[in-house]
């Protein structure tokens, strides 16, 4: 089997450690670094799925690497064609993702600044919180041109809806269709008619009130994880969205994908990232895909726009 490429994942605790395993299972990629700037960890993480590797079959190589704030040992992120930012706080049981602005930008800032030096034609995919935010901050801070930097967001809010409505109908999840776009945060925007189930509209299926409530167990999707593990913030579920989109770019699948990407026009919209679906390939983001919407939805995703329009020019000054 051919493997090619080069993934780093820069923040080796629980979202980064868990898409470097799921990275390198793939089997499909070289080598996957990790990197963190607690001393040793990305080592004996790395070292330890290494050892997997006899046991789950796969011969890509995983690389740990401490590194520090201000840069040192980023050498081992040259040459990556995609990079993950998962350096960052996660929330704490009564926190939102917006509590954690202005400490994750002091993180992402520099990181980025970091990546943008040592791995300069890479695709970021940034997941530190809050999303729609530190992605702004992460393109302003690599000056990478817009396509090459997106987040991570709309496949785990779109996963949490589809796992929501398979266990509400008690049907498997392959034959749920769901789809949020927006922000991720308040202002998500579910799209209940692109909903089916084995290609029957959800609302056929469920009443409004059941539908609703759906919709706002999704919304506080990470919140109800926070509040169960009370140390830390969910990873299974998020590295599976940031390792697929990876692995997008990796196999210039041209798969569409609910990301936050830039968005310059397509709904109305300009000059803020979003929450939409784009085709992803090599460059990043190949383009934005509009796909039609209700009014409701329409106006839903104008609002969601609008608010994190605000918070995204804030970054510019973190
Ligand atoms: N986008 C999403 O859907 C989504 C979902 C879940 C979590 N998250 C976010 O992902 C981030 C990471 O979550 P986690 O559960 O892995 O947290 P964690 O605390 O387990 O890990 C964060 C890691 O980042 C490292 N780090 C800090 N500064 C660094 C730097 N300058 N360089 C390299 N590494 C650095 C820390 O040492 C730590 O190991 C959080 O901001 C969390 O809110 C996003």
């Amino acid at each position: 089997m051919a493997r090619q490429g080069k993934v780093t994942v820069v923040g080796a605790g629980f979202y980064g450690s868990t898409t470097a395993q799921r990275l390198a299972e793939y089997d499909v990629f070289d080598t996957v670094v990790l990197t963190d700037i607690i001393e040793g960890r990305p080592e004996g993480l790395a070292l330890d799925m290494n050892q997997s590797r006899p046991i789950e079959g796969f011969e890509t190589r995983v690389v740990g690497r401490t590194t520090t704030p201000d840069g040192d040992g980023y050498e081992v992120i040259e040459g990556s064609d995609v990079v993950v930012v998962t350096a960052g706080f996660p929330r704490k049981p009564g926190m939102s993702r917006m509590d954690l602005l202005e400490k994750n930008a002091g993180i992402v800032r520099p990181v980025s600044e970091t990546v943008a030096k040592f791995a300069p034609n890479a695709v970021v995919v940034v997941v530190t919180n809050p999303l729609d935010e530190m992605t702004a901050l992460a393109q302003l801070a690599t000056q990478f041109p817009r396509n090459r930097v997106m987040g991570q967001a709309g496949m785990l809010d779109t996963a949490r809806f589809t796992h929501n409505v398979a266990e509400e109908l008690a049907v498997p999840v392959s034959t749920v269709r769901t789809l949020t776009l927006g922000s991720h945060g308040d202002t998500m925007v579910p799209v209940p008619s692109r909903c089916t189930v084995n290609g029957r509209p959800l609302a056929d299926l469920l009443p409004a009130d059941k539908v609703d409530a759906l919709v706002t167990r999704t919304r506080n999707g990470g919140a109800e994880v926070v509040g169960l593990l009370k140390t830390g913030s969910a990873f299974y579920a998020p590295s599976a969205a940031a390792a697929r989109m990876a692995r997008s770019v990796i196999d210039d699948s041209g798969t569409v994908l609910p990301v936050c990407a830039w968005v310059d026009g397509e709904y109305g919209i300009s000059g803020v990232y979003l929450g939409v679906e784009a085709e992803i390939g090599r460059q990043g983001v190949r383009r934005v895909v509009e796909n039609p919407l209700t009014d409701t939805e329409l106006s839903g995703l104008k609002e969601a726009a609008e608010a994190v329009r605000t918070k995204q020019a804030d970054v510019s000054s973190l």
